[in-house]
């Protein structure tokens, strides 16, 4: 599956405002007296984790970015400048054996989980507990929303793309809402604490390009689930967009961050 950097940069204000500031704290506490820190991150993207970890690492860190799109790499590859980051450009569905290339004091990654399968995050959990790493993993969707002022057909627009959460994104039939606390159990499993808080998205009336392409990707979704609602889905979108445009629009979007320490 693959993301546009225009969709990424829309949300990483919104995803940096989201996040939990105590789990990010609590990372930061786990990593104190690495120098460096070494952390692998997930699906990287174009390096929103390096940026929303600044403020609570500082810039001593050695970064292993990884994803399979080398679009979005280069433009993370941008980013960093000179500082110490590496990448590696990998299909992460394939083998997990790129993400393991490099030391790592810890793996992190955001906005992930939610596409993998149940199969590929067992061997991922297994292999993180194997090498006793402690693993944070932020703004997993966890399946609830709620757009403002509520509209008829929000329940069945949420609920067709939420069942669209559960396709295929690569790694076989995707855990969706249900990826942050299947992790969570995993890891518990595996003797790990875990301690994990709410990252919920808080779309003002202000993020209205944000607001757009968000509920265009619902409603595409929604559309793919149910075609036979093609036309009541699109006057739901078009209903949504009236209210954006005229600023009166606001959603939240539920999130689950958690930090997973070995015991
Ligand atoms: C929703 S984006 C999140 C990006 C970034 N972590 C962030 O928070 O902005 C999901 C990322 O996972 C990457 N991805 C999806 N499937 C992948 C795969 N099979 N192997 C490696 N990366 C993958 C995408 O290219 C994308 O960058």
């Amino acid at each position: 599956m693959s993301f546009s950097s225009e969709w990424l940069a829309l949300r990483e204000p919104v995803d940096h405002a989201a996040r939990s500031k105590k789990i990010a704290r609590k990372l930061a506490e786990q990593l104190a007296g690495k120098n460096p820190a070494r952390i692998t991150d997930i699906g990287s993207g174009t390096g929103s984790t390096i940026r929303a970890m600044r403020p609570f690492l500082g810039d001593d860190v050695q970064w292993h970015l990884t994803d399979n799109d080398d679009a979005l790499m280069d433009l993370a590859r941008n980013e960093a400048g000179g500082s110490e980051t590496a990448f590696t450009i990998a299909d992460l569905s394939h083998s997990l054996d790129p993400l393991f290339s490099k030391p790592a004091d810890v793996i992190t990654t955001s906005a992930f989980l939610d596409l993998v399968s149940l199969d590929w995050l067992e061997q991922l959990v297994s292999q993180v507990a194997s090498r006793k790493l402690p693993f944070y993993a932020a703004l997993t969707y966890d399946g609830r929303a709620m757009c403002k002022p509520e509209l008829k057909r929000d329940g069945e627009v949420i609920s067709a793309f939420n069942r669209h959460q559960q396709t295929d994104k690569g790694f076989g039939p995707a855990l969706g809402p249900a990826a942050a606390d299947t992790a969570i159990r995993l890891f518990e499993q595996a003797g790990y604490q875990v301690t994990s808080a709410r990252s919920d998205w808080e779309g003002t009336a202000n993020h209205k390009e944000f607001q757009k392409m968000l509920l265009e990707g619902w409603a595409m979704a929604a559309i793919e689930t149910e075609p036979v609602q093609e036309a009541s889905f699109k006057t739901w979108f078009l209903e949504r967009l009236r209210l954006i445009e005229n600023g009166e629009a606001t959603l939240m979007v539920g999130h689950k961050d958690f930090l997973a320490v070995p015991a």
